[in-house]
């Protein structure tokens, strides 16, 4: 069965908020390990683990040093195996990011190619060019960086480097046949190891337009994943290095999901089909308002364009790099987020959780400076921190962890049935009973502010608006309810509920 993760639900590991197994205060591989039935509990078919490799951690691990070792704070190889082979026992497959737009500075393709000349073959693999103006003392041109000021830094013999992310995470030269050779054995080295896919990292950045023009950006805002089309971003090139990596995948039955930031669902199309990456997440609905409106239009081109292309629309909510949605959402955003996962979880493809989400957790926004160590918030003032602190699992909380969680914890859920916890459980056993072999969506007349659809004996109905929504007209029973105490009858603002005719 290759095709396992076309309804999937893929729970994202963020490996140092996950949970610690060896007490040391952060999160690791054993400590996954420990937590694998807990997953297996949930429901989640697959997990996809954010970066564990060797680095610096100047950009919480997507800074490889070494693409094929665990960092020592994470564990080790074997400790690796020892999880993938749990997983593997409890039915939960196996998915590990992937980065290959950049490395870090730490890595010894740059150490050396800073010690190199310029045109040698060490630097041909990353972006060395000679500055502008008088004495070159001007960036090669004025591309920024997504963390904020130039993404070009000097070097001592006055050369400078790209690097469309942090100083640290110089690109890598996808002109040079080295890089993709490379590239192909290093996913060949994980799927060796058995796993079951990966997630690729900037997937839309390899390829940069002939020549490095000047993204010329006016007024546009170049923020963390802005939708400018730049020179750098979604060039049709990068079509052709993943041409090449699919008969690797396919022949070891393994996936990819691409990180894919492009300007429409027609331009995300194009990461997914027969000859590319398997999947493409849908960011357009993870950054959506709790609203019916715009949920339906981005749903209808997600689907519209997947099924040219005979791929499955990818959703998710949350990850590491947003404000969680509960906090998103704003006001009574838990009640919205509920309801939001019984939408996603109704969507015909596959889910991607992030991890605490099945807590109802929120962003830690007025974190202290001392727990912000995203790069981009010393240049932009903006951090990903408020979304990465660890996973309350039970009392007593350790800082940052905010004393609001004290309720959240997974123990203090575990029992509780109307716990978010619980719904999520009972939202994923629901989804295999009742979606696992649905019809494509038939969308039902709804008032404003209602999104009204059946798949198959199943109608689903999600009230983003302000008044309670009868549920005579739709027929069947209440299956599901983000509600705690659902009203058969009707549907209050804020949530949502499943209804089968059976
Ligand atoms: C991706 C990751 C993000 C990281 C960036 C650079 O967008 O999701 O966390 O900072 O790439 O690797």
């Amino acid at each position: 069965m290759t095709d396992w993760w076309r309804n999937a639900v893929i729970y994202q590991v963020y490996p140092r908020s996950f949970a610690d197994g060896n007490g040391d205060g952060a999160g690791d591989l054993p400590g996954v390990t420990e937590r694998l039935p807990y997953l297996a509990d949930l429901g989640v078919d697959a997990i996809w683990l954010s970066p564990f490799y060797r680095s610096p951690m100047v950009d919480g691990g997507y800074d490889v040093a070494d693409y094929r070792d665990v960092d020592p704070v994470f564990g080790t190889l074997d400790d690796f195996d020892a999880m993938a082979k749990k997983a593997r026992d409890l039915g939960i497959r196996v998915i590990v990011d992937l980065v290959p737009n950049h490395c870090s500075d730490q890595h010894p393709w740059f150490t050396r190619a800073l010690s190199a000349e310029n045109g040698s073959p060490e630097r041909d693999r990353f972006w060395f060019r000679p500055g502008r103006g008088p004495g070159g003392t001007e960036p090669p041109n004025d591309w920024r960086s997504i963390f904020g000021g130039p993404a070009w830094t000097r070097v001592e013999d006055g050369s400078w480097y790209l690097h469309l992310f942090a100083p640290e995470q110089p690109d890598l030269n996808w002109t040079n046949p080295e890089i993709h050779a490379e590239f192909l054995d290093i996913l060949k080295f994980w799927m060796e190891r058995g796993v079951d896919g990966f997630r690729v990292d900037v997937a839309h950045g390899m390829v940069k337009a002939e020549g490095l023009p000047d993204a010329d950006y006016g007024d546009g805002e170049m923020n963390m994943f802005s939708h400018l089309k730049v020179p750098y971003f979604d060039q049709d090139g990068v079509h052709d290095i993943y041409r090449t990596w699919r008969p690797l995948l396919d022949s070891y039955g393994a996936m990819a999901v691409a990180e894919a930031w492009v300007s429409s669902a027609e331009r995300l199309a194009r990461y997914v089909g027969p000859d590319q990456l398997n999947q493409a997440f849908s960011f357009d609905f993870m950054l959506a308002d709790f609203d019916a409106a715009q949920y339906r239009k981005i749903i209808e081109s997600t689907l519209a364009e997947a099924d040219v292309v005979g791929a499955p629309a990818t959703w998710v909510l949350s990850n590491h790099d947003k404000p969680r949605h509960v906090t998103r959402y704003g006001d009574d955003g838990l009640r919205k987020a509920r309801a939001a996962i019984l939408l996603m979880l109704a969507l015909p493809g596959s889910a991607y959780l992030y991890n605490g989400e099945e807590l109802g957790l929120d962003d830690v926004t007025d974190l202290a400076d001392e727990f912000k160590v995203d790069p981009a918030y010393r240049r932009t003032g903006e951090s990903r921190d408020g979304c990465r602190v660890a996973l309350p699992w039970s009392l007593p909380l350790t800082p940052p962890q905010p004393a609001r969680w004290e309720k959240l914890t997974a123990d203090a859920q575990d029992a509780d049935p109307a716990s978010t916890l619980n719904l999520y459980r009972r939202a994923l056993r629901a989804r295999r009973t009742h979606m696992a072999d649905a019809p494509e969506i038939e969308w039902l007349q709804a008032p404003a502010g209602v999104l009204a659809f059946r798949r198959g004996e199943t109608t689903v109905v999600v009230n983003t608006g302000s008044r309670p929504v009868p549920l005579g007209v739709y027929g069947g029973r209440v299956v599901l309810s983000s509600d705690d105490r659902p009203d058969p009858a009707q549907l209050p603002p804020g949530t949502a509920a499943w209804l089968t005719r059976l």
